[in-house]
C-alpha cells in the first residue's frame, strides 16, 4: 500500500490489520461517550427483558467504527452476527434467503444500506415491522403470496450517508445514532491501544502526532500507525518518537492537520479553477479526477468540518482557512463576509 490516498485507506481497509485492532467489547471501544452509553443501555434492557433489541441505524463517515459498534451489539447481547451489503441484495430472494435463515435474536447486518434496492426495501418494511415476509412464488396464472413468519431478529444498519436512506426504512429503525470524527485525545488513545496489540514501542508524543494527523478516523490512526512502525524499524530504532512520527507522515504527505494531497487538490481546484466557488460536485470531481460519491463520503466532510469548505444551495465554496493553507493571498469570495481586506 505505498501511498495509497486516504479514499483507498478508507474504501479498501486492510482484513487482517482490522481483525486484529477491531474492539469487541463495549469497554474496548474509545470515543463517542454518548452514543456508546446509549447502546450499552439499550442492550442492556433488552437482555434483562429476555428480547431482541430494537433495528439501530448507525451512520457517519467511513473508518469510524460503525461494523465495529454492530459487532460489539451482537456480541454483547450473545446473539448471532449475520453480515451482508445493501448492493449484493440483488433481488427478493436474496433477501427472503437471508431472513429465513436467521435465528431468535440474530443480528442481521447490512452495511452500505443506502444502496438497498428500492423494492428490496419495500420487503424489508414488514420483516422489521411485523417480523413477516411477504414473497410471491411461481409465476404467471400461479403466482400467489405467501407470508412467512421470521423469527425476531435485529436489524443493524449502517450508512456513510444517512441523508439518502428513505423516510419510511429510516422510520422503522427504533434506535438511529450518528458517529462523529474522533477528537485527537480519544484517538491517541486509540492509537496506544493499536501499538500495543502490534507490539510497538510508541512514545506518547509519537502517538500524539500520529492521532493528530488521523483526519479524526480510526481506521487511519491505525493504518498510519503500521505506516510509521515501517519507517521507525528502518530509519529509526523501531521506536515510535514524535520525530520519527513526524519524519514518517511528512514523507506520506499527510500535512500538520491531516490533510493529504487529494484534500488539497480539490481545494486548489475550487480556488484557482473555480475562483474559489460555488462549484457543482461533478464538476469538481472531474476536475480533481475522483469519484463524485469518494468526495462526498470520504473527503468533504472533514474539510466541512475543520472550515476549510462550505456547502451552500449554489455548490461548494471554500474559506478564508483553505486560502491560508494553500498560501494562496487571493480575495476570498463573499460568503466568508469578508471587507475586502487582504491577508
Ligand atoms: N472506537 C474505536 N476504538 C478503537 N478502534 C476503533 C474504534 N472505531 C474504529 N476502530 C478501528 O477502526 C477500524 C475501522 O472501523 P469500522 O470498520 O468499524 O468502521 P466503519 O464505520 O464500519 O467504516 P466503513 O464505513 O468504511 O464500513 C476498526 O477495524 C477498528 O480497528
Ligand atoms: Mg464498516
Amino acid at each position: 500500500m505505498a501511498d495509497r490516498p486516504i479514499s483507498d485507506v478508507l474504501t479498501k481497509p486492510d482484513a487482517a490489520l482490522e481483525m486484529t485492532l477491531r474492539p469487541s467489547l463495549f469497554s474496548d471501544f474509545t470515543g463517542q461517550p454518548r452514543v456508546k452509553e446509549r447502546l450499552e443501555i439499550t442492550v442492556a434492557a433488552a437482555r434483562q427483558r429476555k428480547e431482541a433489541i430494537d433495528h439501530i441505524l448507525l451512520s457517519g463517515p467511513p473508518g469510524l467504527g460503525k461494523t465495529t459498534l454492530a459487532n460489539i451489539i451482537a456480541k454483547a447481547m450473545g446473539a448471532g452476527f449475520k453480515c451482508t451489503s445493501g448492493p449484493t441484495i440483488e433481488k427478493a430472494g436474496d433477501l427472503a434467503g437471508l431472513l429465513t435463515n436467521l435465528e431468535e435474536g440474530d443480528v442481521l447486518f447490512i452495511d452500505e444500506i443506502h444502496r438497498l434496492q428500492k423494492t428490496i426495501e419495500e420487503y424489508l418494511y414488514p420483516a422489521m415491522e411485523d417480523f413477516k415476509l411477504d414473497i410471491i412464488i411461481d409465476q404467471g396464472p400461479n403466482a400467489r403470496s405467501v407470508r412467512l413468519n421470521l423469527p425476531k431478529f435485529t436489524l443493524i444498519g449502517a450508512t456513510t450517508r444517512s441523508g439518502l436512506l428513505s423516510a419510511p426504512l429510516l422510520t422503522r429503525f427504533g434506535v438511529r445514532e450518528r458517529l462523529d470524527y474522533y477528537p485527537a485525545t480519544e484517538l491517541e488513545k486509540i492509537v496506544s491501544r493499536s501499538a500495543r496489540l502490534l507490539n510497538l514501542e510508541v512514545e506518547p508524543g509519537g502517538a500524539g502526532e500520529v492521532a493528530r494527523r488521523s483526519r479524526g478516523t480510526p481506521r487511519i490512526a491505525n493504518n498510519l500507525l503500521r505506516r510509521v512502525r515501517d519507517y521507525a524499524q528502518v530509519r529509526g530504532d523501531g521506536r515510535v518518537t514524535k520525530a520519527i512520527a513526524d519524519a514518517a507522515l511528512a514523507m506520506l504527505e499527510i500535512d500538520e492537520n491531516g490533510l493529504d494531497e487529494m484534500d488539497k487538490r480539490i481545494l486548489e481546484a475550487i480556488i484557482v479553477k473555480f475562483g474559489g466557488g460555488p462549484v457543482g460536485i461533478s464538476s469538481l470531481a472531474v476536475t480533481v479526477g475522483e469519484e463524485p460519491d469518494t468526495l462526498e463520503e470520504v473527503y468533504e466532510p472533514y474539510l466541512i468540518m475543520e472550515g476549510y469548505l462550505k456547502r451552500t444551495p449554489q455548490g461548494r465554496v471554500t474559506t478564508e482557512l483553505a486560502y491560508k493553507k494553500l498560501g494562496l493571498a487571493i480575495r476570498p469570495p463573499a460568503v466568508t463576509g469578508g471587507t475586502g481586506s487582504l491577508f
